[in-house]
């Protein structure tokens, strides 16, 4: 059964390193066989968003929103790539995220996070927990962090280094976690439809 898999990175920065993690990450999930897409909010070019999605009138929301808006529901699981910006998230997947909510409801979602220290950006990977919980997704309890990251994945995402043999083991119990609770959930909105 192949999952619809949505990875989400949201860095606007010109040198951004974190879309080596995103590749990865891409990468290794399309090995296992499932549909896994690449949002990456800098391409959709969101502006800083003032209204939600579902704040605008039917058929009224801009073209980039209704397609995102698509593309998160007709999504069975979520893998969040979350830099560290002075030991918050990064504001441009923030943006993108906060912007929808019930369109997230009712899938799991799993957090690889990446700094470019050795700290891998843990401290926006236990920010994102919260966020992504009262969003309606069920967080996983397995996570990856990469850092250094520079030191760890190459420009094009393989694997470098120490760092990248450990990122190369942790990935594969990270994506057997996620992959579990996606067909968990997807088995049980079969089963019966969501209360609300
Ligand atoms: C504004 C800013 C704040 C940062 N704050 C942190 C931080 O708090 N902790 C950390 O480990 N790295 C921090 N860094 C370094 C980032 O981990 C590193 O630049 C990383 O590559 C950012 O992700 P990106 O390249 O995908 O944008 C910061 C970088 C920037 C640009």
């Amino acid at each position: 059964m192949t999952n619809r898999i949505l990875v989400l990175y949201g860095s606007y920065r010109s040198d951004r390193m974190g879309i080596r993690l995103a590749q990865f990450a891409l990468d290794r999930l399309r090995r296992r066989g499932d549909g896994v897409e690449l949002i990456d909010a800098k391409a959709v070019g969101l502006p800083m968003l003032d209204r939600m999605y579902k704040e605008y009138p039917a058929n009224e929301a801009p073209a980039a929103l209704e397609k995102l808006a698509g593309q998160i529901r007709d999504a069975d699981g979520f893998v969040f790539i979350t830099g560290e910006y002075n030991w918050g998230v990064q504001p441009g997947l923030k943006n993108l995220t906060d912007h929808f909510l019930e369109e997230w409801f009712w899938r799991p979602a799993a957090i690889a996070s990446y700094s470019a220290g050795r700290l891998s950006g843990a401290r926006s990977a236990s920010a994102w927990h919260g966020t992504l919980s009262e969003m309606g997704m069920v967080v996983v309890s397995s996570t990856v962090a990469v850092g250094p990251i520079a030191h760890s994945l190459s420009e094009d995402g393989a694997p470098i280094g120490e760092g990248g043999k450990a990122l190369e083991q942790a990935f594969k119990r990270f994506a057997d976690d996620l992959m579990w609770w996606v067909e968990a959930a997807k088995a049980q909105r079969q089963r019966r439809a969501p209360p609300y």
